[in-house]
């Protein structure tokens, strides 16, 4: 069966190297799963008094999460943490309390970054607030990306042969997690 696995993207620019690196998963990986972008950056700012009439903006965007099989973030890190952004989608999708989205998804996690460091520390800060929310992660591989222009073309097209079967190992592993934490999830299982 396919599989829909929603990303998040957490970069708000036009020019964010970690939607190209979206592209390029997207492109890599296999046919069993389909991805659609859960868009982030019309959201506002999270805000309690919202929980009992949410906005339509973050209405869509926990339906969204709720529909999906899985959810894989494609992120930046910024000032050695999780985006701005992108902890704020995180947090609509949380509440109200009693009703958090990611309860019991499969997620992923990945990011690149101009410097060697690859996004390793938003990645780390990422797992804590995924375990306080109940949501499987796939713990290996890790995939820390520096990006260089010369790999990644535009339109996500991976220039260079290892880096391209690095990222399809990384995407067939995450299937393989989804597969496996989607069965452990079905009424039934032990
Ligand atoms: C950065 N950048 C950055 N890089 C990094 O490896 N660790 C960091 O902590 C930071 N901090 C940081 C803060 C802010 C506010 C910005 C704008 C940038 C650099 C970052 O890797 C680079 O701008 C990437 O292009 C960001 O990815 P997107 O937004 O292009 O996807």
């Amino acid at each position: 069966a396919q599989h829909q696995i929603g990303y998040l993207v957490g970069s708000l620019s036009s020019r964010s190297i970690n939607r190209i690196l979206s592209k390029a998963l997207v492109r890599l990986a296999p046919d069993d799963l389909a991805f659609t972008e859960i868009p982030i950056k019309d959201l506002p700012l999270y805000n309690y008094d919202l929980d009992a009439d949410f906005p339509p903006e973050a209405r869509d965007f926990k339906a969204a999460i709720t529909a999906s099989d899985g959810i894989l973030f494609v992120s930046p890190e910024y000032n050695r943490s999780i985006p701005g952004g992108l902890k704020n989608a995180i947090d609509w999708g949380s509440r109200p309390w009693g009703q958090n989205a990611f309860a019991r998804k499969p997620t992923g996690i990945i990011g690149a970054s101009v410097g060697g460091i690859g996004t390793a520390v938003m990645q780390a800060s990422m797992r804590s607030v995924l375990s306080f929310l109940d949501a499987p992660q796939m713990n290996a591989p890790e995939a820390y990306i520096t990006f260089r222009p010369e790999v990644f073309a535009e339109d996500g097209e991976v220039k260079d042969e290892s880096t391209a079967t690095f990222l399809r190992h990384f995407v067939e592993e995450y299937a393989a997690f989804v597969q496996r934490v989607l069965a452990a999830n079905a009424p039934g299982h032990i």
